[in-house]
């Protein structure tokens, strides 16, 4: 019915048809990137938008804290730099303990090795510091607050978090492909996903600064749009930015991880954020530590995605009727995962008129969680009551 639709490769086949050099196979060519010169028009071999003739006299982002430029920036570029989001302290603190689990990972023999370095996972399990940053805590991310009102413009109120990822960049690395991070609706007028990129190290074209294509968001969803392949596209530069600064990029920007040169591990928080009616890259639901869940603030449980709404997320029932709100017991889901945890979890199976009265009274984990919740009389109404009794919120035939 939908085939055309629903198998269509744009925008990316275009991309890649009218600009060939933007694909490559790493593995062939690695021994070529260490070769890097500035070549005009490449995609890959470039340099900071400063240094490119192609992109020197343009008004490309700067690093600031004034909202509207930074509006403006990520608007018509596809990202911006809020400057001086974690300050040096907290800056080196997050550096020695991301290149301490990397070596730590390597040495355990359970390293994800990628084609530009190594990739740190699950970061939330690794640290305080981690389940900060991805909570924008004002302690660890003086700039947090500025951050979270741009993503609250960008992706709408309720957003949560995809994944909190170190990205390693090597001497001897190769340059990912260009892609986009969303995946899905290419098309869409306003992001569904953003990553708030980190630099711990002062990135720039000599050690891997990210390659992206400014405005490319743009030029593809206008392609969508209209039906249309996409052109000639303008070529790469490689962010440049001071450790500290955090760059908005919006999901729908070409970009990918630049090329090492030098011998000092270039280091990138990649921590992405996104509507909450989208699956998350990172399975929180059963990845998350249960210290690290014990101790969750709300806001942490929200952002990875333990609030249940009515149209996402939730378990046995439980969530029908929230509204995804941090805290709100109607949807709050950690109790579910905990008694997973301690082995307790009891789920509701088949039941019937003749069932005895002892599975009729088993200690179901659903009831102890909707009558805490009523207990607790924040948040009515809840999607299924202890009497078993669907209320109006959840969804009829
Ligand atoms: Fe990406």
């Amino acid at each position: 019915m939908y085939h055309d639709e629903v198998t269509t490769k744009e925008p990316m086949a275009s991309v890649l048809a009218n600009n060939p050099d933007i694909y490559f196979v790493p593995p062939k060519r690695s021994s070529e990137w260490g070769q890097w010169e500035f070549r005009p028009g490449s995609y890959y071999d470039t340099t900071t938008g400063a240094k490119h003739p192609d992109w020197a006299d343009v008004d490309l982002p700067i690093a600031t804290r004034d909202i509207d430029r930074l509006r403006r920036d990520f608007v018509r570029w596809g990202y911006c730099k809020i400057d001086g989001a974690i300050a040096p302290d907290r800056v080196e603190m997050l550096r020695d303990r991301v290149l301490a689990q990397a070596e730590g990972e390597r040495l355990a023999g359970i390293a994800q090795k990628t084609q530009s370095g190594q990739n740190i996972n699950c970061c939330v399990n690794k640290g305080r510091c981690f389940e900060q940053l991805i909570e924008q805590d004002p302690d660890l991310v003086q700039g947090g607050p500025l951050i979270e009102q741009l993503v609250d413009e960008a992706l709408g109120k309720g957003w949560i978090c995809a994944s909190l990822i170190a990205a390693i960049s090597l001497e001897g690395g190769v340059p990912q492909a260009l892609h986009q991070d969303q995946g899905i609706a290419p098309d869409s007028p306003h992001p569904l996903t953003l990553n708030l990129l980190t630099p711990l190290t002062d990135i720039d074209e000599t050690n891997g600064g990210t390659l992206l294509i400014p405005g490319s968001h743009r030029v593809l969803t206008d392609a969508m749009r209209s039906g249309e392949p996409v052109g000639v596209l303008p070529p790469a530069i490689n962010l440049d930015a001071e450790a500290g600064t955090i760059v908005m990029i919006d999901g729908r920007i070409l970009h990918s991880t630049g090329i090492n040169h030098t011998d000092t591990p270039r280091i990138v928080m990649l921590n992405g954020m996104q509507i909450d009616a989208l699956r998350q890259q990172e399975n929180w639901m059963l990845s998350v530590r249960p210290d690290v869940l014990e101790r969750a603030s709300d806001k942490l449980l929200h952002r990875m995605g333990f609030q249940a709404v009515t149209y996402g997320q939730t378990n046995e029932g439980h969530g029908f009727g929230a509204t995804g709100r941090p805290g709100e017991p109607a949807g709050a889901l950690v109790e579910f995962r905990l008694a997973s945890d301690r082995g307790d979890y009891v789920r509701v199976g088949e039941l019937g008129p003749d069932s005895s009265p002892a599975d009729l009274a088993a200690p179901f984990t659903l009831r102890e969680v909707v009558g805490r919740a009523r207990a607790g009389g924040r948040s009515a109404p809840l999607g299924i009551g202890a009497s078993g009794v669907r209320n109006e919120s959840a969804p009829t035939g």
